[in-house]
Parts: C-alpha cells; structure tokens; sequence
C-alpha cells in the first residue's frame, strides 16, 4: 500500500505517516487512481502530512499513448512515438539472470520492450528497467528484493532511463482509448471467425471504425480482416450484412470446433463460435448407431460431429450457399457417406425425408433393434413454428412407442420464465401438453433480457399418429402463440 502511494505521488516512504494499518489487504500491485486513494486513505484513516516536491514534469505514463492521437481517425503509427522516463538499477552482467527471478514484481513489463539493456556507460554492467508506477525511489523496493540486490551485491541506487515507445509498445485498448473521444466508451469485443474479426460497433465507434479495424488487425496476429454487422441478421437465412473494416475481403474461412474443422464463406452463411458448448452437448447425447436429422443444419455443426460418431445423418438447410458449404464440409472432414443433405424448406424436409425414413423404421421386423432418432431444430426465431409440421406425422402407420423421435427444438425469449414461455409455445405449436416430459435449457444470454433457450422431449404418440378427425374433436388443445422477439444478435 505504501508502495502504491510513494507511486501516485511520487514520494520517497518516510514522507508518509499511517494512523493506522488497515489498508494491508489491498494488493500492493493495483493501480489505484489518484481520486480514490484520497477516498480511500479517508476511509481507512491514513493521513497523508506533506505533498513532496514533484520530479520536474517527467512523463513517466507507459500506458497512454502522446495526447496528439486524440480524434485520429486514419492510423498514424508515427504519432504514437514518445519518450519516457523510467527507473533503472544497475547489475553486473554475470548476476543479471539470478536477480531477474526477484524483480519480476517490479521490473517494466511492455509489449516488445526488453527489461534489461544495455549500459552506455559501462560494458561490463547492464540496466534493469523498473515499472515507473511501482519503483520511484530505492526505500520502494520490498523485503524480497532488498534481500536479494543484498545477496548478489547490486547498488540499489535508483538511475533514470530514456525510453522510447512506440505504436508497438502499446496495447490495442490503449491506442484506443486514447484515440476516441475521452469519456465514450472504448469496448470493441469482437468474435474470431478463422481468420476474420467480427465486430459490432456501436454509433459513437463508426467514424473510427477503419483505425479500430487495423488496430485489431496489428495487434492480434493470426486476424487478417476485420468486418462489422452493418444491419440486423438477415431474416431468411440467418447471416449478416458487414463491411470490411479493415484488410483483405476474403469472408472464406476455416474454423475449428470440438476437433472438426469447417470451411465456408462467412458473408453468404451462419456461423456463430459461441454455440460450440451448445453443438457438443447435443452431440454428447447420441449413441453410434442412432439417426439423426438436422433440420436447419447451416454448415454442419451438429451434423458432421454426429456422423463422426457414426450416427446415420440427414442434414437440411435452405440456403443455397450453406447447403453447399455443408457438402463441402462432409467431404472435408470424410463423413460424405453418413450424411444425406438437403436443400429443402425445414417443413418440406420434415414431411419428405423424417417421414419417410420414420415410417420405414415402423415397418422393420419389430426384433431388430431400433436406435434412437433425434431431430435437431437450431432455428431459435422460427423454429417452434415448425412443430406443428409433427402433426398427425405418421398418420394410418402402426404405433409402435420404440419410434418416437426426440426433438431438440430452440428458441428465444424475453419472458421472465424463459423455459416456461418456451414450453408453452412448443405445446401450442404441438397441440398437446408436455408438462413432465420435456426439459429446458438455457443455451445462453444474447442480448439484454434476451435468452436462447433448446426444448427437448419426445414427440408424443398422440401428436404423430393422431388423424385429423381426432384433432377437431378436441377444442381444448393449446392454441400456438407465435414468437415476438427478433433482435440484431439473432442467430
Ligand atoms: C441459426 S442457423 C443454425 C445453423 C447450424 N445448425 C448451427 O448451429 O450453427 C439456422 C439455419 O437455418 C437455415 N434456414 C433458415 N430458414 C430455413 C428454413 N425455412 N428451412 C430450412 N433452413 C432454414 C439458415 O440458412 C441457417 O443456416
């Protein structure tokens, strides 16, 4: 604590009297502003009695970047050059390695800076480059070091070393905030598409956006193009519109998840990194041998796990440019000959292929084993909308309990009883209740009171095998309540 005052104020120990010791707890590393120490010394009873005398106007700021770059909107890497002042110690080269171990609390750390350098002066000894924030004078350093510097013999007389920073030197969040407006916010979280950061920038961050892309590209290097959404995700097929913010505009990219590698083109297909938890869950649910179908399966996140895990897979999506995306990956990833895809309407390819392949399961010699058959629905704005495509499925087939698929059906919510709200408009959609014989997840949080939610449960007999006439004998099914929300984060 005392540490971090000497710090602030750059003020040698003994300028500071403690009435009392309570601050210990606090880490002696954090960097404490200046506003709330004074809060918090009047808090904890600390008086601080003399204001030292300031060394005369040094910048010893390693974190900000020269207040010139405030308002750049086309990146100037020159502009960000400037020379500080920070502490140094000097070390016989011979003992340099052993001391380096009991300094790493207080030697400089910065991108692409080195710690130790060379001494102009002397070659026979090298400066150690001290964090200006922690080390301001030698009665700074803790037990720990002073042991040490004793051990090996090193003068803990404090030099003063000239460093030059650089765009280098800085990190991304740093030349951003000093690039923006003072007091906007600066959060610019991106997702990682392969080799594409994808963005949504808020208002106030557009007229930066091309300087805020090739930050992102030079700071982070396997990223090569940055895009942003420039509106909500289209209402079809689930991808979005984006402008290239900065570097190549090549949206064809490779992607890895849970050990399967997907190649697509980002701009024409949906893809999200943040549902691989949520593909390898359901994934973990099938057995080798068990059919599965993929309703809107995009470019193969669930299909092509399961088939690598020698599921038999029909896979559906009717986007042109997913379908053959998902064909493509089938072969990339060798698992052409366990999955049959489609390029269909999800309605269409649940009373073609499900039906078909459903009704074939039904007239198989009862003794042979049957598998499992689930059906995956990740079309979270509109797919409980398809449930009904369910009804009356198999209608004059031959019951038989063993065939009832199991659906896993997402959707959003912006109810306060998410799982509720959802079950609610699966049975609407179902016509039929499926209290007790249903569970809910919560997939995850995508925006403000916004969750995706996955219903799974098996599709009632009285569901598939019902006839119509049944069904208008029954005025007290659930009438289906259709979803309100679609919002900019919608997968
Ligand atoms: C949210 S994405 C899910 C893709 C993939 N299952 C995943 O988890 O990443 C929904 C997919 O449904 C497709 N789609 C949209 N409307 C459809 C429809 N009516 N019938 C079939 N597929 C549809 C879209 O093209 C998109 O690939």
């Amino acid at each position: 604590m005392l540490r971090n005052i000497c710090r602030i104020f750059n003020f040698a120990k003994p300028e500071i009297r403690l009435k009392t010791a309570s601050l210990t707890k606090l880490d002696h590393r954090r960097y404490i502003k200046p506003a709330s120490l004074l809060a918090l010394c009047k808090r904890s009873s600390v008086t601080l009695l003399a204001m030292p005398e300031q060394k005369s106007g040094r910048d010893m700021d390693l974190s900000t970047p020269p207040a010139g770059v405030r308002g750049m909107t086309q990146l100037d890497r020159d502009a960000f050059r400037k020379t500080i002042s920070v502490p140094a110690i000097k070390v016989k080269k011979e003992v340099i390695n052993k001391l380096m171990k009991s300094l790493k609390n207080v030697a400089l750390q910065r991108p692409g800076i080195k710690r130790v350098v060379e001494d102009p002066d002397d070659e026979n000894h090298r400066l150690v480059l001290l964090d200006p924030f922690t080390i301001s004078t030698a009665s700074c350093f803790g037990e720990s070091e002073n042991a040490a510097m004793k051990q090996l013999e090193v003068n803990t007389e404090i030099h003063t070393y000239d460093l030059e920073l650089a765009y280098e030197n800085f990190k991304s969040e740093e030349v951003l905030r000093a690039v923006l407006p003072e007091g906007q916010d600066v959060t610019y979280g991106f997702s990682r598409v392969g080799h594409i950061a994808h963005m949504n920038l808020r208002e106030h961050q557009l007229p930066f956006k091309s300087l805020i892309g090739q930050v992102i590209i030079d700071k982070n290097s396997s990223i090569t193009s940055v895009v942003n959404k420039t509106n909500i995700i289209d209402t079809t097929y689930r991808n979005f519109q984006m402008e290239v913010l900065a570097g190549e505009d090549n949206m064809a990219t490779k992607v890895r998840e849970n050990n399967v590698t997907y190649e697509f083109d980002f701009s024409k297909v949906y893809w999200n990194s943040r549902l691989s938890t949520e593909h390898e869950r359901i994934v973990s649910l099938l057995e080798p041998g068990d059919t599965v179908f993929d309703v809107f399966a995009g470019v193969g996140p669930f299909a092509i796990p399961a088939a690598r895990k020698s599921c038999l897979v029909f896979a559906n999506d009717l986007n042109p440019e997913s379908y053959k995306w998902l064909q493509h990956n089938c072969k990339l990833n060798k698992v052409d000959k366990k999955i049959h895809v489609f390029n269909l309407d999800g309605r269409d390819f649940i009373l073609g292929a499900v039906k078909e392949q459903l009704t074939e399961r039904l007239h198989k010699a009862s003794t042979q084993k049957k598998n499992t058959v689930h059906i995956v629905m990740n079309l979270p704005a509109l797919a409980i909308e398809f449930l009904d495509a369910f009804k009356n499925l198999l209608e004059n087939q031959p019951s038989g309990d063993s065939s009832l698929p199991f659906v896993h059906c997402y959707g959003f919510s912006k109810h306060d009883n998410p799982a509720q709200d959802i079950q609610e408009r699966a049975e609407g959609f179902l016509g039929k209740s499926l209290e007790g014989h249903c569970t809910v997840h919560l997939v995850r949080n995508v925006a403000p009171n916004k969750e995706m939610m996955c219903i799974s449960f098996q599709v009632p007999a009285e569901v598939l095998y019902r006839n119509h006439s049944e069904e208008q004998d029954n005025p007290e099914e659930p009438a289906p309540k259709r979803q309100k929300c679609d919002g900019p984060d919608s997968p």
